[in-house]
């Protein structure tokens, strides 16, 4: 192997650049050229690369976002668009690719291996619904934004006597609302894994109320049937049985602009550099991962045909915790 290429693609997750860093400098090691290709799968198909060097990659590693730019590319979807992008890659005598992101884009990097091309995929999404990795790059730093503002929304709606909303991402996913509800204290979450009934809920409001709380959290996961938006409808005609007033605050893109947190950086850094390993082993088609403290390979055919499941006992813990 003399030259790779590395992406980003999909949603963005803090702690990509770090990735990207490690990905550049355990390249160079090698003695290999590492090229940059910008806006993810897009600009595979639009010939969008840049060499990169050591220094070209310097002061990323504290930075959310990714240098490289991302997308969601439609094109790619086809077996035209992937062809496209072999031929740019076979073009420049790349011989390897690595691929930084989640479900969507290692589906895509599964295709360009079937195709017989040399790739490698990083686990990195916040929504942590990826399988080959217990914990993907991005999810540690989401989770802490999410708590910050739990934080300073149960401040105000202690004030207040007020039950917040607080809607948080994760596409179909409640990993995010699950583990952000019990580490912020919520007295009810919501999530897409277990079927919500809004009426139980509204007793539940109703009952926190009477026993004495100051304030309710309620944090729902996007994905959820009831999300933050059905509920706020639901409990709009109900009002009067919550006993609370009732506020929404939907978290949105805030929760994938954090500067990566201690934990992301260096699970990207190992992940990076685990899959330079890969790549020069000959292990390819490939998906790096953490599980069990260990960085461990997992065919992409494997990650892209399983589904990874959530852990709900502790949505039975956090309805004890949260009374
Ligand atoms: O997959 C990451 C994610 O942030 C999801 O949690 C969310 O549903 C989606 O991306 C939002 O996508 P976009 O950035 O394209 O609006």
């Amino acid at each position: 192997m003399k030259r790779i290429g590395v992406l980003t693609s999909g949603g963005d997750a803090p702690g990509m650049n770090a990735a990207i860093r490690a990905v550049v400098r355990t390249g160079l090691e090698k003695g290999w050229q590492v090229y940059g290709i910008q806006q993810g799968y897009a600009g595979l198909g639009d010939d969008l690369m840049i060499d990169l060097t050591a220094r070209d990659v310097g002061g990323i590693i504290q930075r959310g976002g990714t240098m490289l730019g991302s997308a969601r590319c439609a094109a790619f979807r086809t077996e035209e668009g992937r062809k496209q992008a072999i031929t740019n890659l076979v073009k420049r005598d790349i011989d390897g690719l690595v691929v930084i992101g989640g479900n969507g884009s290692q589906t895509g990097a599964y295709e360009v291996s079937k195709l017989g091309f040399p790739v490698v995929g990083i686990a990195s999404t916040i929504d942590n619904d990826l399988y080959g990795s217990e914990i993907t790059i991005g999810v540690d730093t989401a989770l802490n934004i999410a708590l910050e503002a739990i934080d300073r929304l149960k401040t105000t709606a202690s004030s207040h006597h007020r039950a917040f909303l607080v809607e948080v991402m994760g596409r179909d996913c409640g990993y995010l609302a699950l583990i952000a509800g019990i580490t912020g204290g919520a007295e009810a979450i919501v999530i897409p894994e277990i079927e919500t009934d809004p009426e139980q809920l509204a007793v539940e409001l109703r009952s926190a109320y009477n026993r004495g709380k100051a304030h309710a959290i309620i944090v729902v996961a996007e994905g959820a049937r009831y999300n933050a938006g059905r509920l706020t409808d639901y409990f709009k005609t109900h009002s009067q049985r919550l006993g609370f007033e009732l506020r929404t605050t939907q978290l949105g893109h805030v929760q994938r602009g954090g500067a990566p947190g201690a934990f992301d950086r260096l699970l990207a850094t190992r992940l990076g550099a685990a899959a330079t390993e890969q790549l020069s082993k000959g292990n390819t088609g490939v998906l790096v991962g953490l599980q069990k403290g260990f960085i461990i390979a997992t065919p992409l055919e494997e990650v892209v045909t399983s589904k990874k499941l959530l852990d709900t006992s502790l949505f039975d813990l956090a309805r004890v915790l949260g009374k």
